[in-house]
């Protein structure tokens, strides 16, 4: 998969006008379709579950980006993928057994992510990194859109790209949380692959172009 890719988060989208919204990502330069799914245990706030997954099935062309911010994934991961999740990434706080979640969703056909809050160390990766297909590190607390981006995540990016080298690991980078027309191109830089935008895209005067000003 190539680099600079930009990942509308739904959880920003107008939830009447679902189908509206997955279209116009569609017709955008958006490379995947990033889906939030909170239960009000793991953080606190619930957003959606597998009926708003199936509209985004039914609906969605692009690659859908499954975020599970919720306790014992383990047990609605075939589900998700059943639901037409190309990608479901697990938070590693949320994982006693992530090694057999990771390799789980990879042999129901899905690529597997490892998801960090922001005050979990990249080094707790250094024995899962050569397994994960994507590492996602959250750049705000999770459970809400529109939060500030925490700086301290460009030292993680470089953590993160490094432990990857140094484990010949094929991972890649995705950061989730407050990402901006401001921030996008040092994220970049910094050696992200991926950037998810909620508001910074639905909250725009035209999200279409939003989109393609991210990658520049
Ligand atoms: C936060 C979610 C994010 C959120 C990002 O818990 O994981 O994906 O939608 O929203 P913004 O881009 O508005 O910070
Ligand atoms: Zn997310």
């Amino acid at each position: 998969m190539k680099n600079k890719l930009i990942a509308p988060s739904l959880l920003s989208a107008d939830f009447g006008n679902l189908q509206r919204d997955i279209e116009m990502l569609n017709n955008s330069q958006a490379d995947w379709i990033h889906v939030d799914v909170m239960d009000g245990r793991f953080v606190p706030n619930i957003s959606f579950g597998f009926p708003v997954m199936k509209t985004v099935q039914e609906h969605a062309k692009k690659f859908v980006d499954v975020h599970l911010m919720i306790l014992e994934p383990e047990k609605y991961v075939e589900e998700f993928i059943e639901f037409g999740a190309d990608l479901i990434s697990v938070h590693f706080e949320t994982c006693t057994h992530l090694h057999r979640t990771i390799h789980l969703i990879q042999s129901k056909g899905a690529k597997a992510g490892v998801v960090l809050n922001p005050s979990t160390p990249v080094l707790m990766l250094e024995d899962i990194i050569a397994d994960v297909d994507l590492v996602l590190l959250m750049s705000v607390n999770p459970g809400f859109g529109g939060q500030k981006f925490i700086e301290n995540t460009y030292k993680k990016i470089k953590e993160t790209k490094d432990l990857i080298l140094s484990n010949n690991s094929t991972a890649l980078i995705e950061i989730d949380g407050g990402v901006n027309l401001d921030n996008a191109s040092k994220l970049f830089e910094a050696g992200a692959d991926i950037l998810v935008a909620g508001n910074a895209v639905f909250s725009s005067v035209s999200p279409e172009r939003t989109i393609e000003l991210l990658k520049i």
